[in-house]
């Protein structure tokens, strides 16, 4: 266990796992302070230090990571090398970054998104002076939220490769690790999935017992699914997240142990994150 004094900041602490980091390091008593790139009054808990900072302008950092050990954020591939050069020179220790499991998943190796998860965390890693602690889930609960817009309008969830079985993992429990990684464990580095596999179509299933309605799935053509996947993200995006989802309907996408053994509790199932979100389906 490392020991770690001083204080923590939280960037992206209004993000989906960064908003529960922040909240479980003020319960445990850490000294924290919160960034944003745009706080607003009322976004963050009264008594945090908030500061505005964004990870691709080297300038706006230096204030928000001045007097802090250790800092949480979000592996942001453009511009990291300033970023790592501003936390060496502001006398950060550790940073315990957001990255993604597909960087130690062999079948995902060149994936564009993946590559850019590896160069953020071999940037930090090279840094002599500066310890970095990946965070590595591997699938997202919170991917689904892409379905809220069908589920609301028709009740008809587009899908490409409905079959596809994947592990999604609640942002509670990336959360709860990487709490664990700012309070002194080292041992968090290992692929992050929720306890167990569901196809897509039974992950719409799940929304919809939890919404009490009979939801039905239609699956996409892979060009229809480029075209959909392009609406909301940069084409090349759109093309790794097919590649990902074409690598889980060959059976390559796994549920791991690494939650329960780092929290000492099984990782909590789909249905629960369903549940805990059955507002934003609604
Ligand atoms: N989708 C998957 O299945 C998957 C798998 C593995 C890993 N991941 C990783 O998980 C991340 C998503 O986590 P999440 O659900 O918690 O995300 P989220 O709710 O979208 O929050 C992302 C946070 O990142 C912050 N951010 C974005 N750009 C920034 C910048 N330039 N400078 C500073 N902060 C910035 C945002 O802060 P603001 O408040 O300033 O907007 C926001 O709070 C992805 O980015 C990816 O790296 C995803």
């Amino acid at each position: 266990m490392a020991v770690i004094a001083g204080t923590t900041l939280v960037m992206g602490a209004r993000g989906s796992v960064g908003k529960h980091v922040l909240h479980e390091l003020i319960a445990r008593g850490v000294p924290v302070r919160a960034s944003a790139r745009r706080p607003e009054p009322g976004q963050f808990p009264e008594d945090v230090d908030v500061y505005a900072a964004d990870l691709t302008d080297p300038a706006s950092l230096g204030p928000a990571f001045d007097g802090v050990e250790q800092v949480f954020l979000y592996a942001n591939h453009q511009g990291v090398e300033d970023v790592v050069e501003t936390a060496r020179s502001a006398g950060v220790r550790r940073i315990v970054l957001m990255s993604s499991g597909s960087v130690i998943h062999p079948s995902s190796k060149g994936n564009p998104i993946t590559e850019e998860h590896r160069e953020v965390e071999e940037a930090f890693a090279a840094a002599a002076d500066l310890t970095v602690v990946p965070i590595r889930p591997l699938v997202l609960a919170t991917n689904t939220l892409g379905w809220a817009y069908p589920i609301k309008a028709s009740g008809v969830v587009p899908l490409y490769r409905p079959d596809a079985l994947t592990a999604p993992i609640h942002e509670r429990d990336i959360a709860a690790v990487t709490v664990a990684a700012l309070t002194g464990d080292d041992a968090t580095t290992g692929m992050l999935t929720g306890p167990a596999r569901m196809s897509q179509r039974d992950q719409v299933a799940t929304i919809g017992a939890a919404l009490g309605r009979e939801l039905a799935v239609t699956a996409l053509t892979r060009a229809d699914a480029l075209a959909h996947f392009s609406r909301f993200m940069p084409a090349e995006e759109a093309g790794a997240v097919i590649s990902f989802l074409d690598d889980a309907a060959a059976e390559n996408s796994p549920a791991t142990g690494a939650v329960e053994q780092i929290l000492g509790r099984p990782a909590l199932p789909f249905g629960t994150w369903a549940a805990d979100h059955a507002t934003d389906f609604a």
